[in-house]
């Protein structure tokens, strides 16, 4: 078994320009021994940048990367423990899938005993034993990306970076491959880095997420920290949905903080401590499925209660969602799990309605760093 090591991957300043364009601004980073690591973020965030240094395709123009506990910066990627999946991955078409898969050791001319054991074994972890034979084009594009797949592991890199891996899948297969890719994983021990843009990918397969905006880390957490305690708007909106309020701070103890919103009507609270001051601006968010919605007025008069009317609602079996619309005018997005099949009657379109949530699901957000 391999030592848990928090810094088995570290970058330190490490930054990349293009010209006057900055890519990659100044990240450090540490990722574990056997990590899911992934690096969220919008379209030319800086994602395959990242990693194509982590690989070593892309000096750095300032900082430095250890792997191992070895400094890589100027290593060649030959020489670095790494193998790199790309964003198009490209497996050889006039190949079978079994010539693909044992592409990588049979240019390092290894024994051909082992070749054969070795591609076996890969065939077994990503299911493709039946499939050896074929070509490409007579498999579907999960099975195409699991060649790529196995392509890349068949060496048994430490680390195993992966650029958009399901990208070409559609939504079933993404998800069946997502679980797939957990479990060998798992299985092998390898840390994986995976670029996404898809925040649900991200949640599902990681250990931690970090969110990349302009080249940026904006927040490094596992996906429910992320999730529940987004630290500024940015990740807030970019993982998940989420309502907003803006507001003048009215008060701040070190239980919490309120503040009046023009955006509610209301007065809104916060628990924890924050970093805002009394008579300055200050946003307050909650997600949909914190905030309850029902006919009658909330009993604790501790929550955060609105009166409004239900704009628009829409049925998804296991829950609802609904778009209420509060006096001031503005929406808030509730969703509530349909837990009972006939109790009372449901709350309809138009009913003028109560929402409520507990001050401790309100999250304070600051400006964008
Ligand atoms: N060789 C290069 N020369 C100049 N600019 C580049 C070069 N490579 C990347 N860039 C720029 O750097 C930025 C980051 O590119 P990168 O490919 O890392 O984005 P990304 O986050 O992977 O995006 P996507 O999700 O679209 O793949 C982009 O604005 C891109 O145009
Ligand atoms: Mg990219």
């Amino acid at each position: 078994m391999s030592q848990p090591d928090p810094s088995f991957i570290r970058l330190q300043g490490i930054s990349k320009h293009f010209g006057d364009f900055v890519a990659v601004d100044n990240v450090d980073l540490d990722i574990g021994r056997g990590e899911l690591f992934s690096i969220l973020g919008g379209s030319g965030c800086g994602k395959t940048t990242l990693l194509r240094m982590l690989a070593g395709f892309e000096t750095p123009t300032a900082g430095r990367i250890e792997i191992d506990g070895v400094d890589v910066t100027t290593v060649p990627p030959y020489e670095r423990p790494v193998n790199m999946m790309f964003q198009s991955y490209a497996v050889f078409p006039h190949m079978s899938v079994e010539k693909n898969i044992a592409y990588g050791l049979r240019k390092e001319r290894a024994p051909a005993a082992q070749i054969a054991k070795r591609v076996d074994e890969m065939l077994e972890l990503v299911q493709l034993a039946d499939f050896r034979r074929r070509k490409p084009v007579q498999l579907s594009g999960g099975q195409q990306q699991r060649v790529a797949l196995a392509r890349a592991l068949i060496k048994r890199p430490k680390v195993l970076l992966l650029d958009e891996p399901l990208a070409a899948l559609d939504k079933k297969l993404r998800e069946h491959t997502q679980f797939e890719l957990m479990n060998i994983q798992d299985e092998l021990g390898i840390t994986f880095v995976v670029v996404t843009h898809d925040q649900e990918e991200a949640m599902t397969l990681s250990s931690r997420i970090a969110v990349m905006h302009k080249g940026r880390f904006l927040q490094v957490g596992k996906p429910k920290e992320i999730y529940e305690y987004p630290c500024n708007r940015f990740v807030a909106d970019f993982i998940g949905t989420i309502n907003t309020f803006e507001g003048t701070v009215t008060a701040v103890d070190d239980d919490g903080i309120a503040i009046e919103s023009t955006d509610a009507g209301t007065s809104i609270t916060a628990l924890g401590q924050h970093d805002v001051a009394v008579g300055k601006p200050a946003c307050i968010a909650v997600r949909p499925e914190k905030v309850f919605i029902g006919r009658d007025e909330p009993s604790d008069s501790s929550d955060i209660r609105m009166r409004g009317v239900v704009d628009d609602l829409a049925y998804l079996g296991n829950l609802s969602l609904y778009r209420v619309r509060l006096a001031s005018g503005k929406i808030i997005l509730v969703s509530q799990q349909n837990r009972q099949r006939s109790a009372e009657r449901y709350v309809e379109w138009e009913d003028e309605i109560w929402v409520s949530w507990r001050p401790r699901s309100s999250i304070v957000l600051v400006e964008d760093r």
